[in-house]
């Protein structure tokens, strides 16, 4: 689950990395009552939206006195902003963040994700941090550095000092980012994190190392266990498809085009071959194989009785079901929760995240010695 930079900075703040001062605004009244509260200029005006590159787009502007927040703040609410990560349809923004501005010397790039490849959570960094560190990871890679952190051992000194070195922090500095970096893996690791990003991680003139942007991305299966960063779900900025996907415990992703698919583990997989000829797809084809809808009664592609002919035709697992229901797929019936948890394992029991002994500790250490050798 995506969320906001104001609520990211949010979560920054209450896990010990420095974000500026700043509030979120829905009304230009609103942006000028959080600017005079800042009380000093320039103040920026951020747009929210779940996508990046609003920089580049327009969607973030500084403003240098009162007024100018309130106009600002009304330019960007409202607006259709288009960036490179909201394809060309654009994004509605709804809401700004207003934040003091800062007085910028350098801009880092800072994250941390899992590594599937290694098993690792990787901490990736460049000095080259801003808005064209996509173009810094097409064309010269070796500017990113890469740290692996075994999860079983969790972030050490050794780690950040390694960071902190391939970025050149100046000795000044140091103390604070390697804090800053142990916190925000701290972060990572607590609130079931897929993706935190800082982009950029701004050392100031008087050597301090602030984040200017946050991108905290949750692994939605973990969500159940983090109740309070449900509350920042914000519906507006999804799929409307996925959302409706979503009430039934389905896991929908909307590929564009014709054709999609849901899988229960919520991983990618590539729709169709390229050189294979496209059939028809009835738009709601893939909830209806689901067996469980194909079960659910009036409402989808007619009588209760209907949907069941559809279920024998589909065969065991409804592999080449077909069927005329509404093209609407809207209409689709409860699944069971399947994702009951076993006695002993359920949301208020998880919080032991995983119980290691010394013994099995030490072995999975020397599983991943020999792995590595
Ligand atoms: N509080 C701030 N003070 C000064 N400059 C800022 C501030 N916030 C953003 N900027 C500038 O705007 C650029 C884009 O902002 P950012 O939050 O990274 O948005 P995006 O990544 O969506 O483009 C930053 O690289 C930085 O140069
Ligand atoms: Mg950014």
């Amino acid at each position: 689950m995506k969320i906001h930079e104001y609520q990211a900075k949010e979560l920054y703040r209450k896990y010990g990395v420095p974000a500026p001062e700043g509030s979120v605004a829905f009304t230009p009244d609103e942006a000028r009552a959080v600017a005079e509260k800042l009380g000093g200029y320039p103040v920026v005006v951020k747009a929210q939206i779940h996508a990046g590159g609003r920089g580049k787009g327009g969607g973030v502007k500084l403003a240098k006195s009162l007024e100018e927040v309130g106009t600002l703040a009304g330019e960007i609410i409202g607006m259709n902003l288009v960036t490179h990560q909201t394809g060309p349809q654009g994004q509605t923004v709804r809401k700004v963040l207003v934040e003091q501005g800062l007085n910028i010397a350098k801009e880092l790039y800072l994250s941390i994700l899992p590594d599937r490849a290694t098993a690792t959570n990787v901490i990736m960094a460049s000095e080259a941090g801003g808005m064209d560190i996509e173009a810094v990871a097409a064309d010269t890679p070796e500017k990113i550095i890469k740290v692996h952190v075994d999860p079983l051992l969790g972030i050490q000194g050794y780690h950040c000092r390694q960071v902190a070195f391939g970025l050149n922090i100046p000795v000044a500095a140091m103390k604070e980012f390697t804090k800053l970096l142990a916190n925000l893996y701290k972060l990572f690791v607590q609130t079931d994190c897929s993706l935190v990003e800082i982009n950029p991680l701004v050392l100031t003139a008087d050597d301090r190392v602030i984040a200017l942007d946050a991108k905290v991305d949750i692994d939605s299966n973990a969500l159940y266990r983090h109740k309070e960063i449900l509350e920042y779900r914000d519906t507006d900025e999804e799929d409307p498809l996925e959302v409706e996907a979503s009430e039934y415990n389905l896991n929908y992703i909307n590929l564009g085009g014709g054709g999609k698919c849901r899988r229960r583990d919520g991983g990618e997989r590539v729709p169709h071959h390229p050189q294979r000829p496209q059939r028809q797809r009835h738009p709601d084809q893939h909830f209806r194989r689901h067996p469980a809808l194909r079960r659910a009664g009036p409402g989808r592609g007619g009588s209760g009785q209907e949907s069941g002919s559809e279920s024998t035709r589909g065969g065991a697992h409804g592999r080449h079901q077909r069927g005329s229901g509404p093209a609407h797929p809207g209409r689709i019936g409860p699944e069971p929760d399947h994702r009951q948890e076993p006695e002993g394992r359920g949301p208020e029991n998880s919080g032991d995240r995983r119980i290691v002994s010394p013994f099995c500790f030490l072995a999975l250490m020397g599983e991943r010695e020999q792995k590595y050798n």
